[in-house]
């Protein structure tokens, strides 16, 4: 996990200046938002799937950054709007956007990127990529709809959450391996195995948000989807260990409206106690073994090493 650690904080540089140089290209009106999302951190881990699906694929061009920044760009504006919808009042411990702006400054500056993005790529001049990355915005906008669809109902299906995660996260995540693939040049069965590869990756990766929701030390005060109304795995399991008529009482309660502070403590205890975190976990070490088998259709390499270790790093890491 070393290397995975040093070749990040190797590229993070360069992503940040393609970012940054893309950030400050006009309209005028967004950048202001733009900056301060850009620079309240984050991984970049997006850009770097880009760099590393390209290199994996034999790519050395030095466009994949400009790939990279459009999705990361992209990933920002999605976070803009989702504090917003979410009436979330931070990010990565910092006060939301939207009240240090205007909400309407907000949204219309997200708006703004995420045209920039699509204009970053749609200038390579290659269908396959705009479509890549359109379908991408697309689908995570239908899955945040779908969350929207399903908030505070306890009876949703395991299926309805997965359709929910996979748009609203793994699409995005899908497309910055795809793009990579794509500016390679490798032919359509890789550019498919890339594509999977991402968006099993994707999902894995937001089962492990979820129940990473439920336990302290994350830097955020834990069980804010339980208070938003939001239904994943670890809440499902919670609602299933309870006896029926207690089951029953929680579900009205939860369709109610939003819980309160001590109401959700109570259901975190409850998950953490019971470790019901761990049935998630291994719901996402699935979607992460079937990650590693679209991998394994790339030819080894340094690259291919990194990836594997992005895998570990999603199931083990504890913020
Ligand atoms: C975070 O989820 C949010 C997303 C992964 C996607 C948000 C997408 C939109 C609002 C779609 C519209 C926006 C554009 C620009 C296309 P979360 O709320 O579960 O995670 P969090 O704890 O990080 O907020
Ligand atoms: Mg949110």
């Amino acid at each position: 996990m070393q290397e995975l650690k040093r070749a990040l904080e190797q590229e993070q540089p360069r992503i940040n200046a393609a970012l940054a140089r893309h950030a400050a290209e006009p309209p005028a009106g967004s950048q202001a938002v733009a900056r301060l999302v850009l620079a309240s951190g984050g991984k970049r881990l997006r850009p770097f799937l880009t760099l590393l699906t390209g290199r994996i694929l034999g790519c050395r061009d030095e466009r994949l950054y400009t790939l990279g920044a459009a999705v990361e760009l992209l990933h920002a504006a999605t976070l803009l709007h989702d504090d917003i919808l979410d009436r979330a009042e931070t990010r990565r411990g910092r006060p939301a956007a939207h009240l240090l702006f205007a909400p309407a400054t907000v949204i219309l500056a997200g708006d703004a990127m995420l045209a920039k993005a699509l204009l970053m790529v749609s200038a390579f001049g290659d269908p396959r990529l705009t479509g890549c990355i359109s379908e991408a915005v697309m689908r995570t906008v239908d899955g945040e709809i779908a969350e929207f669809d399903i908030l505070r109902n306890p009876d949703i299906s395991h299926q309805d959450y997965l359709a929910v995660i996979t748009g609203k996260t793994a699409w995005m995540l899908r497309a910055s391996c795809e793009l990579g693939a794509v500016l390679s040049g490798a032919d359509a069965s890789l550019i498919a195995a890339a594509a999977d590869f991402g968006l099993e990756l994707g999902i894995a990766f937001q089962i492990v948000d979820d129940a990473l929701d439920f336990s302290s030390g994350t830097g955020k005060p834990r069980g804010g989807d339980v208070r938003e109304g939001k239904v994943t795995p670890p809440l499902l399991s919670y609602i299933a260990s309870l006896a029926p008529d207690e089951a029953k009482a929680f579900r009205e309660r939860f369709r109610q409206g939003p819980l309160a502070e001590a109401e959700a403590e109570a259901v975190c205890a409850a998950v953490c106690k019971q470790r019901l975190d761990l049935r998630a976990k291994e719901l996402a070490a699935s979607h992460l073994a079937s990650a590693a088998l679209f991998l394994k259709r790339f030819p080894p390499s340094e690259e291919r090493a990194l990836m594997e270790q992005i895998l570990e790093y999603i199931l083990t890491r504890s913020h």
